[in-house]
């Protein structure tokens, strides 16, 4: 079973549209999608928001819908300098930017429980949403999660440093944390639809729809190559 999750509607509206529905299930605040994609077993759902609202969706994914892999789909902050509006990034691995207990002594970002900062992505499904990339061209990198819409030129920068992270979002490090922890294996991908700076809002509100739209697409091609 293979779960897909995004945070907006206008994330999850053309994975749920290609779905062949067998049930619609409510579970807590959400909603969740189950059916087949190309023949496969999936099941989608709309998130919200957030690093928690993200952690509850993977959680009701994995336990209740027996998910035993998860795909983060949506848009992003492009942070690393080369990256443009609607290109797409694959994440190795994810972390959360807001997580900060180096008062204690930790590293910024470090998971306390998990015992460190970075989540690694399956490289399997890596390496399948690459390869149906849109013309096959994907950055791979760091994506860091926050609880914030990053709209500042210094944050940006300052997530980008510290955590070398080429995008930044709200829910692909709190997914990656869940599935960690599950032992579920994940992938995050985003396409551009701002770059974190102090445009980022104007950006997003002219671009998220066009990003998101070309990123569920992804999804869609790379369902082919999945088991
Ligand atoms: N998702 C898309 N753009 C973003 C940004 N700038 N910050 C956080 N999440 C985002």
């Amino acid at each position: 079973m293979i779960g897909i999750i995004g945070a907006m509607d206008m994330e999850v509206a053309d994975i749920t549209a290609a779905m062949d529905i067998s049930e619609k299930v409510e579970s807590g605040n959400l909603t969740f999608y189950k059916g087949k994609i190309k023949g496969k077993d999936a099941v989608a759902a709309k998130c919200g928001p957030g690093k928690v609202n993200a952690a509850i969706c993977a959680q009701k994914m994995i336990s209740e819908f027996g998910a035993d892999k998860i795909i983060n789909t949506g848009v992003a902050g492009g942070l690393d300098k080369s990256l443009k509006v609607c290109d797409t990034v694959v994440a190795d691995k994810v972390c959360q930017h807001d997580m900060d207990t180096t008062f204690l002594g930790d590293p910024a970002g470090f998971i306390s429980g998990l015992g460190k900062v970075y989540m690694e992505c399956d490289p399997a499904l890596v390496d399948i949403l690459v390869k149906t990339a849109p013309e096959g061209r994907a950055f791979v990198g760091t994506v860091a999660t926050g609880d914030i819409f990053v709209s500042d030129n210094a944050l940006s920068g300052k997530i980008a440093k510290d955590f070398g992270a080429c995008a930044c979002e709200m829910e692909g490090g709190a997914i990656g944390q869940v599935c960690d922890i599950a032992g579920v294996p994940f992938a995050v991908l985003r396409t551009i639809s701002d770059n974190g700076d102090d445009g980022a809002g104007m950006s997003f509100e002219q671009f998220a729809r066009v990003a998101a739209a070309q990123a569920a697409a992804h999804i869609l091609r790379a369902f082919e190559f999945i088991d």
